[in-house]
């Protein structure tokens, strides 16, 4: 699918990242778009955004990437964050089954939307304080058709493979159909503009 001038499509997503607070999902963005890891990552306040990319090789996917703040108090912004998303990561810490059921809820929430939605069960490296088993989680992923893996924002396991499944399954429509700022718009060669050609308004 390249580009006119054999530049790859830029297709461009919203991703949120939802899920109780301390279960690492400022570190997973951080570890996917930054490579690194912080064991004292602040609280988020409100939300922080973020883009990265993955290229599937002729398609390059941007994600545009909203990471909500888990603290109760902020829970109530959420859906202004989720609203219009193509794609929500659910996170949960593996250490935590409180945390397991509150991503659950999230599960639900978003079910009746159209976005696709992925479970993580991040802090894979703490297997010895596990909680959550896998396969509990993976049969309730099965079960409500939903991508799981296990995560390890600390070690890095997963977080490239369940960002870059997240790129493989989304539709990638072309930008005559697409819905501006759902299923994904595309942008040939560089990121950015995507306003049509001849522009509108103001001007004199
Ligand atoms: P809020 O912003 O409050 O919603 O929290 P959050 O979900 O963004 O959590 P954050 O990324 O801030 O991580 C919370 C703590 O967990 C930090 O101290 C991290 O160092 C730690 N942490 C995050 N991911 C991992 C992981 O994969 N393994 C381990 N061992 N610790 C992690
Ligand atoms: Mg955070």
């Amino acid at each position: 699918m390249a580009g006119a001038a054999g530049t790859p499509k830029v297709f461009h997503f919203k991703l949120v990242l939802l899920g109780d607070a301390s279960v690492g999902k400022s570190c997973l963005v951080v570890r996917f778009a930054k490579g690194e890891f912080y064991e004292y990552q602040e609280p988020t306040i409100g939300a922080a955004f973020m883009t990265q990319t993955v290229s599937l090789g002729d398609v390059v996917v941007k994600f545009e990437i909203w990471d909500t703040a888990g603290q109760e108090r902020y829970k109530s912004l959420a859906p202004m964050y989720y609203r219009g998303a193509a794609a929500a990561v659910i996170v949960y810490d593996i250490t935590s089954k409180e945390s397991f059921d509150a991503a659950k809820s999230w599960v639900v929430e978003l079910q009746s939307t159209d976005t696709l939605i992925a479970l993580a069960g991040n802090k894979s490296d703490l297997d010895g304080d596990r909680q959550v088993e896998r396969e509990t989680a993976q049969a309730y992923a099965d079960d409500m058709g939903i991508l799981f893996m296990e995560t390890s924002a600390k070690s890095g396991q997963n977080v490239q493979e369940i960002f870059h499944e997240i790129a493989v399954r989304l539709p990638k429509q072309s930008k005559e159909d697409a819905e501006v700022g759902k299923g994904g718009f595309a942008v040939r060669g560089q990121a950015g503009g995507s306003s049509p050609a001849g522009g509108c308004c103001g001007g004199s």
